[in-house]
């Protein structure tokens, strides 16, 4: 027998086991295995019970995402679990690690269900822009109930063993390291009590309760609105478990089928599919392979307590490392800990830790007025003001202090790593740690790998954004890295709009329908015009308005107005100064409409992005993807700027930046990569 599928008969219980790492998703092999499994035990008539389980990590991690879209192959995912529901034999499904999407509907088709106690299961589809569509729309509310069936579903978020039991989603528990023991157990009682199959498909009390109340589904629709803005899953979901609730069962599947149909064809769905994948493969290094192994850190610094140095001492002690903080300004250093502490109690009192977990937080960061300090440190992550010089002196100190081998990390947003690793004698130990602001909350971790850095720092790196809990994106060295450099001409051409005659709120107001959570002049009135503006010399609309007093939010508006008692409006001020500028650079006003102008301020992003590919800034375009989706919060729906330039047509895109450059010249020019790949019929998502 393969490897795949071992049969195992222990008295009149068959178990089906099947091992496909790394998580057993129910690909075509699989479901293969199963169908067969699924055979032999039914016709086998010394076999009087079924268990299905898993080797490896993990139970069934769903259907074969890599699978969609591409022709079926029999037989289906539907076609094994119609076999399951339709056996006359008990089947028990005895669920470890994580049993999910496909894989949590199998178990919902199996007469019982069976977990480890370490277990966690759901149906986290709609992260996939996609609805559950093997049964699970219409079994989970006859268990559980609409309300709770749709929390489940719209929200994706597993539910672990313990709570499942109290749902009624699984039968019994058992400890991880029993689980096959428990399952045969379970079978034995089932059979000796000789019970009729229970069937998921016959229930109906949940259900009914629910037809009862008609206002469910709208008011479910309004409350969430807001947090469903421009994802499709979430209705259609919603219109699946409506159809549990009013629709005979059969009928409920096949509405259930159109809908996930819908879904699967959907734009946003592939671009779902593309981030799922895109977020496993960036700290994927071509050439480093699982032969360089990590750096061990168990102590860590940090070096200027400032917004940058408050947040990434936060997100190490978070993760359990002792963090040594030292910054030159004792009242600075005074005030972080004081943030510290109200963050962390404040966390506390929301329920996300215990009060321990926030006091042992606290503790696990101890600040230092000197970076002798540091002697002991296997990291230490510089976040100083941002000058070359001074971050030059600080890592000439950090090299003398620091233990060898240990990892000398910059923050730095824009300066040239390079330029810094060489004041020290040790440059292979040197990167860049890019956090995004604020680093305790932001998942994106760019990692910079400077021209001496070693593959021992890059991987150990890699190693700390996993234990943070962050997304890594390596980076080259350049002015901005990746994201900061991919997102600055959607800013610029944002500035020159508002100069040829958009207004501010119509600019935001095509980025949000485009799905960004705010727009940029919102997000600058947000950050503080002086934050976004403080190195501007020439005289501009933004350092205008804070010549004015004009500082956003925190001082008097910015380009809206923010009136004590109504919600923001577009500030007449801070259009006057707009035309005034607009006046002396004489630009000719401009007629677009709204995707016209969401390609002015897309297109160049996605130039830029094609220009970090080609001078090997980022590894692969999908990188590029991701590092906007979690540092800019580009709408994951769109799929990132690559994505959804690969979607938009690579010759459309082209053709805008184009002119573009006719009118404004060289900067604008499409790099050669759009060009050829627009050309030759190729995709940015292939690079
Ligand atoms: N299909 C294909 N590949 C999958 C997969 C799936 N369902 N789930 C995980 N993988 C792959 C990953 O791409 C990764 O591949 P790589 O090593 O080549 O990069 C590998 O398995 C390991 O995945 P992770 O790095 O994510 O491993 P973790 O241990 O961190 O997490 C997990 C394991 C919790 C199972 C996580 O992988 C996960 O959440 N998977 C997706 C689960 C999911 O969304 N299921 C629903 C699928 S859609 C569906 O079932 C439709 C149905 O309703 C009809
Ligand atoms: P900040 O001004 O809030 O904090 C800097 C801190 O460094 C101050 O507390 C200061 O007292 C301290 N400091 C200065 N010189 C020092 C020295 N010689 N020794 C010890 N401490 C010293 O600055 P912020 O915003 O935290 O930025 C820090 C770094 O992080 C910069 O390089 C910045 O470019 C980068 N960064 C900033 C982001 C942001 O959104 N603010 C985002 C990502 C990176």
């Amino acid at each position: 027998m393969s490897d795949l599928l071992q049969i195992e008969t222990r008295g009149d219980i068959g178990h089906i086991v099947i091992t496909s790492p790394p998580v057993n998703a129910l690909g075509i092999a699989v479901r293969e295995g199963l169908d067969k499994g699924l055979r032999t035990l039914l016709d086998d008539n010394a076999v009087k019970a079924i268990v299905i389980r898993c080797g490896g990590r993990t139970f069934f991690a769903g259907a074969d995402i890599g699978e969609f879209g591409k022709p079926v192959q029999q037989p289906d995912l539907h076609a094994v679990l119609a076999r399951i529901e339709n056996s006359n034999k008990p089947v028990i499904a005895a669920m470890h690690g994580t049993a999910l999407g496909g894989g949590f509907e199998l178990a919902l088709h199996c007469h019982y269900r069976l977990a480890a106690d370490t277990a966690a299961m759901g149906l986290p589809e709609v992260h996939l822009g996609l609805l559950p569509g093997a049964g699970g729309t219409q079994r989970l509310p006859r268990i559980v109930g609409a309300e709770m069936a749709l929390e489940m579903m719209t929200g994706g978020r597993p539910v672990g063993a313990p709570q499942a039991l109290e749902l009624g989603l699984v039968d019994r528990l058992a400890p991880a390291d029993t689980l096959v023991e428990a399952a045969q157990t379970f079978a034995e009682e089932i059979l000796a009590k000789n019970a009729p199959l229970p069937d998921l498909r016959q229930r109906t009390d949940r259900i009914e309760a629910d037809r009862k109340e008609p206002d469910l589904f709208s008011a479910y629709r309004k409350a969430k609105a807001r947090r469903f803005k421009g994802f499709p899953a979430p209705e259609n979901i919603t219109r699946a478990v409506e159809a549990a609730v009013s629709l005979p069962y059969e009928q409920g599947i096949e509405r259930e089928a159109e809908l996930f149909v819908e879904l699967l064809e959907s734009p946003e769905s592939a671009a779902q599919r593309h981030v799922f994948f895109a977020e496993r493969a960036t700290a994927k290094v071509p050439g480093i392979g699982r032969d360089t192994t990590p750096q061990p850190l168990s102590s860590t610094g940090v070096l200027g307590a400032g917004t940058m140095g408050r947040g990434i001492a936060l997100a190490l002690s978070a993760a359990g490392y002792p963090v040594t903080l030292v910054d030159s300004n004792s009242q600075a250093l005074e005030r972080t800990l004081g943030i510290i502490r109200k963050t962390c109690e404040g966390a506390a009192a929301k329920g996300r830790m215990t009060a321990e977990q926030a006091e042992a937080q606290i503790a696990r960061i101890t600040p230092a007025s000197d970076l002798s300090e540091f002697a002991g440190c296997d990291l230490v992550i510089e976040a100083v003001f941002e000058d070359m010089d001074l971050k030059q002196s600080i890592f000439e100190k950090l090299d003398g202090v620091a233990k060898p081998g240990a990892l000398l990390a910059s923050n730095t947003s824009f300066l040239d790593l390079d330029r810094i690793a060489a004041v020290t004698k040790r440059p292979e130990d040197v990167i860049g740690l890019h956090f995004f602001s604020p680093a305790n909350i932001m998942p994106l971790l760019e990692i910079v790998r400077g021209e001496k850095t070693s593959d021992t720092a890059l991987v150990t790196a890699l190693g700390l954004a996993k234990r943070l809990r962050k997304t890594p994106v390596v980076s080259g060295v350049c002015d901005g890295f990746i994201a900061n450099r991919a997102m600055a001409p959607r800013m610029a051409e944002a500035d020159r709009l508002i100069l040829e005659g958009v207004a501010p709120a119509d600019v935001d107001r095509v980025c949000l329908d485009y799905g960004f959570p705010m727009g940029p002049f919102q997000m600058i009135d947000l950050v503080g015009l002086d934050v976004i503006g403080r190195n501007a010399n020439e005289k501009t609309v933004r350092s205008e308005l804070v010549r004015q007093g004009r500082l956003g939010q925190k001082q008097n508006g910015g380009y809206y107005d923010y009136p004590a008692d109504a919600p923001p409006a577009p500030s007449p001020a801070a259009q006057a100064v707009i035309n005034e500028i607009a006046a002396e650079t004489g630009l000719a006003p401009v007629d677009l409409d709204d995707d016209g102008l969401l390609m002015r301020l897309l297109c160049p992003v996605v130039n830029e992005g094609a220009r970090i590919l080609e001078e090997g800034i980022a590894l692969r375009a999908s990188d590029i993807d991701v590092a906007l989706i979690k540092g800019y919060n580009w709408p994951v729906y769109r799929g990132g700027p690559m994505f959804w330039a690969d979607q938009t047509g690579l010759d459309r895109i082209v053709a805008t930046l184009d002119a573009m450059a006719a009118t404004r010249g060289e900067a604008f020019k499409p790099a050669e990569l759009l060009v050829r790949l627009a050309r030759e019929g190729g995709l940015l998502a292939e690079q």
